[in-house]
């Protein structure tokens, strides 16, 4: 959470800090603020809410430079104030910071300086560091953040000003993440490469213990020990087109759009087809036909919408991987007795690689002996340094909080994923195969085809707008798209939806049905078609109007439900790639005829880097 920015350069620092931290603003929108490096003096402006906000500030009481850092909150430690927001000073003026993370020792640290006589201006977490490594700094600025880190207890990215020192910055890393970018003269710093692209796609993923001292001439990298490290840079193959809304109203609604070609991406050179092997990982796969045949246990674990593609992929295992199943919540996970051995395939999901919960998971299943794999959009994240082995999604940068294209992205790794352990299995034969890896090369036209009806359900949601709340409900796999159909409507439209596997609803939820609160049914024609078909009917026995999408040429449905949508015919385990694009589209339509923000939902932040 938090989005962090700076820039050394030529340019104008504020208009680089600002479009950086406008890129970043859906790591958090609580607050934002910026510090100017101006000769031996820091300027610095904050305010509450968007960076809209501070631009407007700006405009009023301008500041320059050629130095500048600045920071969008996602609060945690106070309130959404402008007092708590960053950079944070200590009293002195002599040290200025932006924090993203934890500090868990700031309530000690703080009573040994107040005892001192300080006085802190803010509720924060962060201000006792800025007072912190002034107390320690005489003439090294290194050292003092080096003895000032020791002190610290909890996860930090930090970007540090020093009032006297006006060409160079300082980067720090013990957790959540921080790219550096280097151009001729000029040196930069982000939470997210993306904030980057638009200067420079020479880049440097921080690792956690490691401090940066940012100058014109570069990077000079170094351990918490002092001890100086090798400069890492590498190319991203990204580019800024990729995180621009180009000609879209949001982001949700063009990263919406991409679905159909990030789908033939992630399948690109994985699927040959008619060929003779129909599934190919590639090399950067790290499991031998011997480590699939000896696994025993397969773990599917994720946090949010990648846990919902974790459990579509576990109904999949269920059928294909003649394992014991588990798929969890990573942050229930991570305080679990879980049983994983060198026989556990464990494999962590995560759009952004970066999720607290779920890299404490991976942490756990690796020390028990687990054989791990990240599936994840971020091949330099935290979670792919952690795991080792990652099965890369290829959906390119997703800025929309509420995701959608990593989602079919992480459907499509983790279908190739289950069907190749299937075959070493000895569980999907060879016909099985080629029909599906034939179908999953179709799937991109039909997800497009889909997508070319969005006015229909503009106008579904139209119907729908005034609703009390939603309750989707589906069974097997259409329950867990069930639920990233809630979650998504959720997230952006902020009205109540749950969702419930089909046969449980006359286990309780059944109760709250009644005209207000329409019924979502996933009910594509699959061998589970009849039995959710006979829970439509108890829900609408109970008067709940009903919105289904089921499969095209299902005539029946039409009887029962008030609403439909058709997906085009796929194969039963390949509809999860069709449903859930009617249900993004419905959430978005719905929570952009509501008036939301829909790329910036109220209290979320896209990656949650706190536990
Ligand atoms: O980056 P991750 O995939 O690990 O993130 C997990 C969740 O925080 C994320 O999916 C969240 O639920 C999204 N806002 C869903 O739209």
């Amino acid at each position: 959470m938090c989005g962090i920015m700076g820039y050394l350069g030529p340019k104008d620092a504020v208009e680089v800090v600002l479009g950086g931290l406008e890129c970043l603003e859906y790591r958090g929108y609580d607050s934002a603020g910026i510090a100017l490096a101006e000769g031996r003096k820091i300027g610095i402006s904050k305010c509450v809410g968007s960076v809209a906000n501070l631009k407007a500030q700006l405009e009023k009481n301008p500041l320059s430079g050629k130095l500048g850092i600045g920071h969008t909150r996602w609060a945690t430690h106070g309130g959404v104030t402008r007092e708590n927001a960053h950079p944070h000073v200590d009293a002195d003026g002599k040290v200025v910071l932006i924090h993203n993370g934890i500090i868990e020792n700031f309530h000690e640290l703080g009573e040994e300086f107040s005892k001192k006589g300080a006085r802190f201006a803010s509720e924060t977490d962060t201000e006792i560091v800025a007072f912190l490594i002034s107390s320690l700094y005489e003439d090294d600025p290194l050292l003092a953040i080096r003895e000032a880190c020791a002190r610290l207890r909890g996860s930090f990215a930090f970007v540090i000003l020093f009032a006297n020192i006006s060409d160079r910055y300082y980067c720090v890393r013990k957790g959540p993440p921080l790219v550096l970018g280097t151009a001729e003269g000029e040196a930069f710093c982000a939470s997210d490469v993306t904030a980057l692209l638009p200067y420079t796609r020479n880049i440097l993923f921080m690792e956690d213990d490691e401090i940066a001292e940012l100058s014109a001439e570069g990077v000079a990298l170094y351990g918490f020990d002092g001890t100086p490290k090798e400069t890492r840079t590498q190319t991203v193959d990204w580019d800024a087109s990729m995180t621009s809304k180009g000609m879209y109203p949001h982001f949700m609604l063009k990263e919406i759009e991409e679905q159909g070609s990030i789908l033939r991406r992630t399948l690109t050179g994985r699927v040959g087809g008619a060929g003779e092997e129909g599934i190919d990982l590639g090399k950067e796969f790290p499991f031998s036909e011997e480590d699939a045949r000896k696994f025993r246990r397969i773990h599917l674990v994720a946090c949010g919408t990648s846990c919902h593609a974790a459990a579509v992929a576990g109904r999949l295992a269920d059928k294909f991987a003649d394992m014991d199943v588990r798929v969890e919540a990573a942050s229930e996970y991570r305080y679990g007795n879980v049983i994983c051995d060198a026989h556990t395939l464990a494999i962590f999901v995560s759009q952004s690689g970066e999720t607290a919960d779920t890299l404490a998971a991976a942490r756990q299943a690796r020390a028990r002996g687990a054989r791990c794999l990240a599936v994840t959009n971020a091949v330099n994240s935290s979670l792919a340094r952690e795991v080792g082995s990652v099965l890369e999604l290829r959906a390119g940068p997703e800025i929309g909080v509420a995701a959608t294209k990593t989602f079919i992205g992480q459907l499509a790794a983790l279908t190739l994923l289950v069907l190749w352990l299937g075959k070493r299995k000895g569980n999907l034969d060879r016909e099985k195969e080629l029909r599906l890896t034939e179908e999953l090369a179709r799937l991109p036209l039909k997800l497009e085809k889909i997508l070319g009806q969005g006015e229909s359900l503009r106008k579904m949601a139209e119907r729908h707008k005034d609703a009390f709340g939603f309750l989707f409900i589906g069974r097997g796999a259409s329950h867990a798209i069930g639920m990233e159909g809630a979650l998504k409507l959720k997230e952006i439209s902020y009205v109540h939806a749950e969702a419930h596997a089909a046969g449980e609803m006359k286990h309780g939820p059944i109760a709250i049905l009644d005209v207000r609160l329409p019924v979502v049914a996933v009910v594509p024609k699959d061998d589970l078609y009849e039995k959710t078909l006979s829970n439509i009917q108890e829900a609408r026995a109970r008067s709940a109007p009903i919105i289904a999408i089921a499969s095209e040429g299902d005539e029946d449905i039409r009887r029962f439900s008030d609403d439909c949508f058709f997906i085009p015919r796929t194969e039963n385990e390949l509809t999860p790639f069709l449903t859930v694009v009617p249900l993004q589209l419905f959430a978005y339509h719905l929570a952009s005829l509501l008036g939301k923000e829909i790329d910036r939902p109220r209290n979320l932040a896209k990656s949650v880097t706190v536990e």
